[in-house]
């Protein structure tokens, strides 16, 4: 293989290299089955009306049924395909913070259209690739803390490097591109600005100094070499999607940290001979991503084999105070988090929601021990409780399964460092690429994206687990994704039993005819593929963001560019609220503290967008409705 093409591939593909389909296999004798039987297809919102959508038919063959979006306080608007964003009549936008742009005086100036960002500036600029976002007040100011997901390295470094760093500068400027940006903003009547040399603005980067909590800090597995103690690792990489804790604090989630590490002691295009444990089912090989291996020995793990280890947790930030020192929760398992959403149980345990985004991986549970209530010490929270999978059964019930050392015979620190083998070792269900979860603040219930997922259907996970179409994942070589969700037992999220359906199964009702038509609420004027981000605004409705093929061609023909849709949870009803600029993946989501302006995150933009010349640069935008009313 050749290194240098690994910068032009999804991550998927990324892995699809470590784990490569064979040639045949048990698979390819699935034949689809009949999903016409899976009644619930016909229609999401089975609650309430359970007994009514079994049996209810062959999904898409009641298109005239397909429900119009009308519920909305905004016309919806069509699908885009330029290089522009687009939001209905009496909305209006602007950038609010760009890839480059200063956080401190002493970077004005640094970003230039041509050339990008110095190394020397690079972190005291706002990152790239923005994603998950939450906003904070504090003390009057009003905070947000941004997910720098990863790069984009054709763009970043330098023309005649071709897409790879070719020197420990160059990778200096891609780790400083990533990880978190904390920043001030205000709105002093031009509506809301980064507010430069505020004293909470901070980059926290691939090379910000962490600690642990939880079972695995001072574990073997993690100790390294720059670490003996095992209790200080370094930076946070690949932060995906957030959370925001009930008392006020930051959650930063380690996606795909499997692509940062490789090894010198091989040749490029062979595996060393025997892998450390766990690494070939978190995709981790010989040649790194960005070929930071090459230049920093703490990613070579011929050199530092525990290093990968300390990756692929949930980062608790506090964003209120700028010399806090981030720690990463163990308690909460390791894998390619998505985000964290955060509810408490009924009797005040703590209950953390999570999804691990890789074709065939599981949707998991933190529950704590110690329970809490408003102003009370947090100690011990994040790192004293249980890590449940998720088990879903074909008859729309399921069961959280505790990972201990009883149920799984790992020891607990493999447990949480391996926690994908130890949802192996339960038999948790193999999903369609969790994205992110949320839950619904009128009541019990949480919605998790399922993406999309090549491989369901026809190939088994990374650790062997067979990935057959049914339950939640009712479509073989699934390209459009849908949402579950799930009400726990007696309401509460503490609870290990719950009821699922699916939200919604997107698809093209124009190409197709059956399941993948997607399903009733689903209609030519509101579809999309993969849905991806997901939030809840405190009125109750569903913010959906997408991360899809905007080829608008062929399957995907007339859902164009990603795109932002609203869904109401009682009605079923989807309609489209947002287009992104052609290129881009819209993903990111949260209010200003008076819910008047929405904050939208704009990920690899193509074209010149925003600016209109040079370079793209990612982008949090501001949406507001012109009468100044809430929009959330
Ligand atoms: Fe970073 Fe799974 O999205
Ligand atoms: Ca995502
Ligand atoms: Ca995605
Ligand atoms: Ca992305």
């Amino acid at each position: 293989m050749d290194i240098r093409k690994t910068v032009d591939l999804s991550w998927d593909e990324f892995d699809e290299l470590r784990d490569p389909r064979p040639a045949t296999n048990d698979f390819d004798a699935v034949v689809e089955r009949a999903i016409s039987r899976r009644g619930f297809l016909g229609g999401a919102l089975s609650f309430g009306s359970a007994a009514a959508v079994f049996g209810s038919g062959v999904l898409g063959s009641a298109t005239s049924a397909r429900a119009q979006a009308a519920a909305f306080n905004f016309t919806p608007i069509g699908i885009a395909t330029d290089f522009d964003i687009h939001v209905p009549e009496g909305y209006e936008w602007k950038p609010l913070v760009k890839w480059g742009q200063a956080l401190f005086s002493e970077a004005e100036g640094a970003y230039t259209p041509e050339t990008g960002v110095p190394v020397e500036m690079s972190d005291k600029v706002f990152g790239e690739n923005t994603d998950g976002m939450e906003t904070f007040t504090h003390d009057g100011h009003v905070l947000l803390a941004i997910n720098s997901e990863y790069v984009n390295p054709k763009i970043n470094l330098p023309a005649d490097s071709e897409g790879m760093p070719k020197n420990a500068d160059e990778v200096t400027l891609l780790k400083n591109m990533q990880g978190v940006t904390v920043l001030e903003i205000a709105d002093n009547g031009n509506g809301w600005e980064v507010v430069v040399d505020s004293p909470y603005n901070r980059r926290i980067t691939h090379e910000t100094r962490m600690t642990m909590d939880g079972p695995v800090a001072g574990a073997e597995l993690v100790k390294t070499n720059a670490d003996p103690d095992g209790t200080s690792p370094k930076g946070t990489m690949n932060n995906c999607g957030s959370g925001k804790t009930l008392w006020g604090t930051y959650l930063t989630c380690e996606e795909n940290f499997n692509g940062y590490f490789g090894s010198t002691e091989t040749s490029q295009d062979q595996k060393p001979l025997v892998l450390p444990f766990g690494f070939d089912r978190y995709g981790i090989g010989a040649e790194g991503r960005y070929a930071y291996e090459t230049f920093d020995p703490r990613y070579d793990f011929s050199n530092e084999p525990n290093e990968p280890n300390r990756h692929g947790w949930v980062t608790e930030i506090d964003p209120s105070d700028p010399t806090s020192t981030p720690v990463k929760h163990t308690a909460l398992g390791r894998f390619k988090h998505e985000n964290a959403e955060m509810v408490q149980a009924a009797d005040g345990r703590i209950v953390v929601y999570m999804g691990d985004d890789e074709r065939g991986e599981f949707i998991y549970k933190y529950v704590s021990n110690g329970t809490w209530a408003g102003g009370q010490p947090t100690d011990g929270l994040l790192s004293d409780g249980t890590l449940y999978v998720a088990k879903f059964n074909d008859d729309m019930t399921g069961e959280w399964l505790p990972l201990t050392p009883e149920t799984t015979g790992m020891p607990l620190e493999e447990i949480l460092v391996f926690a994908r083998m130890a949802g192996s070792k339960v038999g948790a269900t193999t999903m369609d690429r969790p994205e992110w979860i949320t839950t619904n603040p009128l009541r019990a219930e949480a919605y998790c994206a399922l993406t999309n997922n090549s491989n369901r259907g026809v190939k088994p996970n990374a650790g062997g687990d067979e990935t057959p179409v049914g339950g939640p994942n009712p479509r073989q070589t699934n390209e459009y994704g849908q949402i579950v969700r799930w009400r726990p037992e007696g309401e509460d999220h503490g609870a290990t039993g719950f009821t699922w359906d699916l939200y919604v199964m997107a698809g093209n009702p124009d190409v197709h005819d059956d399941a993948y038509a997607g399903s009733e609420n689903v209609t030519p004027g509101n579809m999309f593929n993969s849905p991806d981000g997901m939030a809840f605004s405190s009125d109750g409705l569903l913010w959906i963001q997408t991360d899809g093929d905007y080829s608008n061609e062929g399957e995907f023909a007339g859902q164009g560019n990603n795109q932002m849709l609203v869904g109401n949870p009682e009605t079923g009803e989807i309609a489209r609220f947002l287009t992104g600029p052609y290129g881009s993946e819209v993903t990111g989501l949260t209010w200003s503290p008076d819910r008047k302006v929405a904050f939208v995150g704009i990920q690899h933009p193509g074209g010149s967008w925003p600016d209109g010349e040079g370079k793209p640069r990612s982008s949090v935008i501001a949406v507001w409705r012109q009468d100044g009313a809430e929009i959330g």
